[in-house]
């Protein structure tokens, strides 16, 4: 079915100028952006967000990277768009990632992984209510 899941352009990948060719990748992969924005995380944003990371020995350099400079989060809609978004990302670990996918071409480290994705249809509804108002989700024909 239709699902919407929650996309993040880290720090990196707006730093490289690269936003454009991703977003590119969505849409070509039939994910249209209903909601889009670009903000520098705040630590309490970064904290909150990544809560469920909170104690895991990276968590500390997670909220240095993902405070460091400006993310875009977009809303990506289409079908099964959980899933499809991961895919496209490629593993967490880019040394991982399989060729093609965005972490592959895009990221330098598991730290600097160039994007993050929702890893279920639970966390997509928690993570876009995080950083969006229903009201702000446009619908697309
Ligand atoms: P992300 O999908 O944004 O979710 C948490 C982030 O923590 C992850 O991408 C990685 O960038 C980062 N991270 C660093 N080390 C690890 C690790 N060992 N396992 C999972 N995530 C990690």
């Amino acid at each position: 079915g239709v699902q919407r899941t929650l996309s993040i352009a880290k720090p990196d990948a707006v730093s490289k100028n690269v936003i454009g060719e991703i977003y590119s990748r969505f849409e070509k992969a039939g994910l249209s952006i209903v909601a889009a924005k670009m903000l520098r995380l705040s630590r309490e944003q970064a904290e909150g967000f990544y809560a469920e990371h909170k104690g895991r020995p990276f968590f500390p350099a997670l909220i240095d990277f993902m405070t460091s400079g400006p993310v875009t989060v977009q809303v990506l809609e289409g079908e099964g768009a959980v899933l499809k978004n991961r895919d496209l990302m490629g593993a967490t670990n880019p040394k991982e990632a399989a060729a093609g996918t965005i972490r592959a071409d895009f990221a330098e480290s598991i730290d600097a992984n160039a994007v993050h994705g929702s890893d279920s249809e639970e966390s997509a509804a928690r993570e876009i209510a995080f950083f969006f108002a229903t009201s702000e989700l446009c619908d697309r024909v």
